[in-house]
């Protein structure tokens, strides 16, 4: 047979076996091409084989080589015609139902994707305190929202008589409790929570405490009567105010950012002396700078470090206790804190 009839028959058989192998539309098709082409008895593929018998043995090899190369070439065409009809067939009916799979995904093109939730902005604030908080050395503590008056006034140096434990400034509980006073009440600060860990823990001391705290004030921007705070407690030998300004200045740096300034004004808190005021800049109108008040802060007074049994002499400590509606409310450019509390998807999703 002369060598270029042999080669025509090759590529004829290549051509045809690659297009019933890519068209085959199901497994018996596939199978019934693979026994046509590639059959072991009588295959086309074998019957053109028996041709290279006659081609000129000076033209054998060149012959050779390219009868390889097609059978190669088909085999490869019938291995991926049965993987495309393998992958085809568990995507319509053998895919095993997943109910673990997030529903999202599934729906990623419809008109209706499935929303994840997320956490709320004042949950959010609360976490990422935590989480800077640490960084520079403090633990979490934690406190009952239901007081008595020894950790809400008498251990904080608050006495009775003191206008802070009016009933109007506090929500009393009806209810007697146990413990140190009969009279329990919604905690109106978590300063509380100083007491409650220097009672139980000995120096040094260095947590934090984050919750809610109750006042009956009125509802405004910057107010409401559930609220958060987020308090603060180091004590140590040789703890200084400078100790305390650092710390705070770092917390407001790392959580609002270095352009947003605070500052401290003295003040008086019955528990720490001297006791300052911190102020953020809210906003700026006209070349003015306005300041919204963010916490109360001081060194904590000796008659506390005392009712708990430590030595006022041998150990110090700074105290702070700040608004975490309103911190997070200037992080986020939020004006009036109410939002935090309207459940307006329209305005929590955007967190
Ligand atoms: C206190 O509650 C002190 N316990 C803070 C303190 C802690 C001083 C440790 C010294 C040492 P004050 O009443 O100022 O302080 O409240 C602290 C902050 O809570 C305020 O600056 C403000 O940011 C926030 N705050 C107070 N009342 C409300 C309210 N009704 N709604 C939202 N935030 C409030």
């Amino acid at each position: 047979m002369p060598p270029q009839d042999f080669l025509t028959q090759l590529d004829q058989l290549a051509q045809a076996g690659q297009a019933a192998f890519n068209q085959a539309a199901d497994a018996a098709a596939i199978e019934a091409a693979r026994v046509e082409f590639l059959g072991a008895k009588s295959g086309r593929l074998k019957a053109v084989q028996k041709g290279l018998g006659a081609v000129p043995a000076a033209d054998k090899p060149a012959a050779g080589k390219r009868f390889n190369e097609v059978k190669v070439l088909l085999e490869s065409a019938l291995a991926a015609g049965q993987e495309r009809l393998a992958a085809g067939s568990t995507a319509q009916s053998n895919e095993p139902f997943d109910p673990t799979l997030p529903g999202g995904r599934q729906y990623e093109k419809s008109r209706y994707p499935i929303e994840l939730g997320h956490l709320h902005p004042l949950t959010q604030t609360i976490e990422e305190l935590k989480d800077i908080m640490g960084r520079l050395g403090f633990t979490v503590a934690d406190g009952p929202e239901v007081e008595d008056e020894w950790h809400n006034f008498e251990a904080l140096n608050i006495p009775k008589s003191h206008p802070a434990r009016d009933p109007l400034e506090n929500f009393y509980l009806a209810t007697a409790g146990a413990g140190h006073a009969g009279t329990m009440l919604l905690r109106s600060q978590t300063s509380t929570v100083q007491i409650r860990v220097m009672e139980k823990q000995k120096p040094p001391v260095r947590i934090i405490s984050l919750g809610r705290v109750y006042r009956p004030d009125d509802a405004d921007a910057t107010h409401y009567p559930m609220f958060h705070q987020i308090e603060g407690l180091l004590i140590d030998r040789n703890v200084t105010m400078a100790d305390l300004k650092s710390v705070l200045r770092l917390f407001a740096a790392s959580f609002l950012g270095h352009d947003v300034h605070i500052r401290f004004r003295p003040s008086f808190f019955p528990f720490t002396e001297p006791s300052v005021e911190v102020d953020m800049a809210w906003e700026t109108v006209g070349g003015k700078t306005r300041y919204v008040e963010m916490g109360g802060a001081g060194m904590v007074d000796p008659n506390v470090l005392s009712a708990v049994g430590y030595d006022p002499e041998e150990v110090t400590g700074f105290a702070f206790g700040l608004g975490v509606e309103r911190i997070c409310a200037r992080r986020h450019g939020v004006a009036d804190i109410r939002e935090f509390y309207r459940n307006d998807l329209r305005f929590l999703s955007q967190f």
